[in-house]
């Protein structure tokens, strides 16, 4: 289905009739393509005002086209490194002043892998994971502090993307896995936190094998480059490329039960769903995506 078809959707159920984040204020980071763009459609789609945070400014630029071209002042891009603290304050700035003082829902989504093996993996490697895995996420869950420990009886989420190579380990992966497994830890500590005086919700959603530029062939030549100027290669070496979800050769996909890897909509959804009033009694948990993949 067309991004713009899916902003023409609107939600089925009575209860939400003008959508299921009707007068929120949601930022996702890494939401200029893959699935933080996926999920950014989705949350506009229910009713949310969106910040589409990403330091691609062509890509951020695009998805809040495709949203505001369906349902006007939807969306915003506020452009930058997550790795960079000034950034970050000027992300919630900006988020709160679109969100008219508040903001609701913090999707942690931003990230990348610079895989090794841990006998080969530099400081700068490990360090640069930590940094956009874990340092990032906290910054802006403390700059947006004053927008969640607050009792306007309003919903607040925070969902934090981590991965199964956080869950379950990933050779080549030390840096990231650890990262990704950090964010676990995190994401229960806001939960025992703010969930008392505040209702704060905070899930951690942990996806397998999702098809996004992350997960596509290194031959492909795709690269991260930071504010600072580190350059990073990104996919898989020795992949072969199977873009579609449906296309692969079952065998390739054995060891996932639904034999297919995910589709980016197929990922967000499940992080909307999670940040949905559906789940107001899920929290703290880490919720796997993985179609049935460590089970
Ligand atoms: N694709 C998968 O199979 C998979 C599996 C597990 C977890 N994840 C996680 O899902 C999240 C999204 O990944 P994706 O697969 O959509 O990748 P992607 O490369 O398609 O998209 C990532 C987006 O994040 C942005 N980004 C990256 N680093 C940034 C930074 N420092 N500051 C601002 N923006 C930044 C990129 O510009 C890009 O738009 C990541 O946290 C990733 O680790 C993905």
């Amino acid at each position: 289905m067309a991004p713009q078809d899916r902003l023409n959707q609107v939600s089925s159920h009575l209860t939400f009739p003008q959508g299921l984040f009707h007068n929120q204020t949601v930022i996702v980071t890494g939401a200029g393509q893959g699935i933080g763009a996926e999920a950014a459609r989705l949350f506009a789609n229910e009713g949310a005002k969106v910040v589409v945070a990403d330091i691609d400014q062509v890509k951020a630029d695009a998805v809040v086209k495709a949203i505001n071209d369906i349902s006007p002042n939807r969306a915003i891009a506020v452009v930058g490194d997550v790795m960079d603290a000034t950034y970050i304050d000027t992300l919630v700035k900006k988020s709160a002043e679109f969100g008219g003082g508040k903001i609701h829902v913090i999707v942690n989504n931003a990230g990348f892998t610079w895989d090794g093996v841990i006998h080969k993996i530099t400081d700068k490697q490990w360090d640069t994971m930590l940094s956009v895995h874990n340092t990032a996420p906290f910054r802006l869950i403390r700059a947006a502090a004053p927008y969640f420990r607050v009792k306007d009886k309003e919903p607040r989420v925070i969902i934090n993307i981590s991965s199964t190579s956080g869950t379950h380990g990933n050779a080549g992966q030390a840096n990231y896995s650890l990262a990704k497994a950090g964010l676990v830890g995190l994401t229960k500590t806001i939960a025992k936190e703010w969930g008392p005086q505040f209702g704060v919700r905070a899930n951690t959603v942990a996806f397998g094998y999702i098809t996004t530029r992350l997960t596509a062939a290194k031959e492909d030549g795709a690269t991260f480059v930071a504010a600072d100027g580190t350059k990073v290669a990104l996919g898989i070496p020795g992949r072969k490329p199977s873009s579609s979800a449906q296309g692969s050769a079952v065998t390739a996909h054995n060891d996932i039960p639904l034999r297919r890897p995910g589709s980016p909509e197929e990922a967000a959804r499940a992080i909307v769903g999670v940040a949905s009033p559906w789940f107001s009694y899920v929290n703290g948990e880490t919720i796997e995506v993985t179609g049935g993949r460590n089970i």
